[in-house]
């Protein structure tokens, strides 16, 4: 029997998701003798599951919610984006030495450049949501040289928080704002749902009326489940460009590959194709 490098994946919930679906597609493609597991770990298993990652060998893992930040004291070091941000998504294990980075931010770069021509620097990006979510992408849009990062959220409490936060990070220019109504929507040129709103199984919700925005904004959301959430339906029927969820789920996995693998970004465009490609068939 042929002995596999164990990868996997820690948060809770996590039923439901397409991490195993791509990682395990990509070292087959690429010969790589691994496997790729989820493991819902709750608050009280946490810890020892973190341990046990790391007595089984494991190369690496992914980590999602709500374990971002708090998995930051397991580790020996910390790339200097996913400190800033305060949130690891990739754990490299490196021969005993427990590295993490952040893929989120940059995987969400990958994709928006690939469908705005001039990239996301001097464009004005609505954010909707206040969350982790909200935060690695709002900090990578600020950092990647957006000209304003605009801030939506239910309680907009915690959009003025998270402004000030990210404020911090970029004092010489306060390039984070505070969205307090939708009648500013329209000053934006793409929009981010970063909300869990039409998320399975509340597939008709949507967060925002989609006449508010410009009829020429690019319309993304990182809801993957289902594929085509109700948003992005409405801002297809209105005539706006839509980014899907899953593309940047299938981007920060293969920034991850990148990271444990060593893989190069050429091996990895053909790849990408065939998991767009599949992506709207995968349960
Ligand atoms: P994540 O880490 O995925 O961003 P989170 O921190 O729980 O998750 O944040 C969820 C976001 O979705 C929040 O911005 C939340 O808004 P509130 O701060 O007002 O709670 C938003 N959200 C969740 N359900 C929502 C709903 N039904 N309508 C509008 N926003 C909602």
């Amino acid at each position: 029997m042929e002995i596999k490098d164990l990868y996997g994946l820690i948060g809770y919930p996590i039923s439901g998701t397409k991490s195993p679906w791509i990682h395990n597609t990509v070292f087959e493609a690429l010969d790589v003798p691994a496997m790729y597991m989820g493991f819902e770990l709750d608050e009280s298993q946490f810890k020892k599951g973190v341990e046990g990652l790391r007595a089984l060998g494991a190369k690496g893992f992914s980590v999602t919610i709500p374990y971002k930040t708090e998995i930051i004291h397991y580790l020996d070091a910390v790339d200097p984006l996913a400190e800033q941000l305060g949130a690891v998504n990739v754990v490299h294990c490196d021969n005993g030495k427990w590295v993490g980075y952040n893929t989120d931010g940059t995987g969400l770069i990958a994709v928006l450049n690939r469908h705005i021509a001039k990239g996301v620097e001097k464009e004005k990006i609505l954010i909707l949501g206040a969350g982790g979510a909200a935060r690695g992408i709002a900090g990578a849009l600020i950092k990647n040289g957006a000209e304003e990062v605009g801030i939506w959220n239910r309680t907009t409490q915690k959009a003025v928080q998270l402004v000030n936060e990210l404020n911090q990070f970029t004092a010489e220019s306060q390039k984070c704002v505070c969205v307090e109504s939708n009648k500013k929507f329209s000053e934006y040129s793409l929009v981010i749902n970063t909300t869990s709103v039409g998320m399975m199984p509340h597939v008709d919700d949507t967060p925002i009326d989609i006449h508010s925005i410009s009829p020429k904004a690019i319309v993304c959301d990182i809801v993957y489940k289902p594929h085509c959430t109700q948003l992005l339906r409405l801002a297809m029927e209105n005539g706006h460009q839509v980014i899907y969820g899953i593309e940047m789920l299938i981007e920060q996995a293969l920034q991850a590959q990148k990271i444990w693998l060593g893989v190069t970004e050429e091996a990895l465009e053909p790849l990408r194709a065939q998991l767009l490609a599949e992506a709207s068939t995968v349960e």
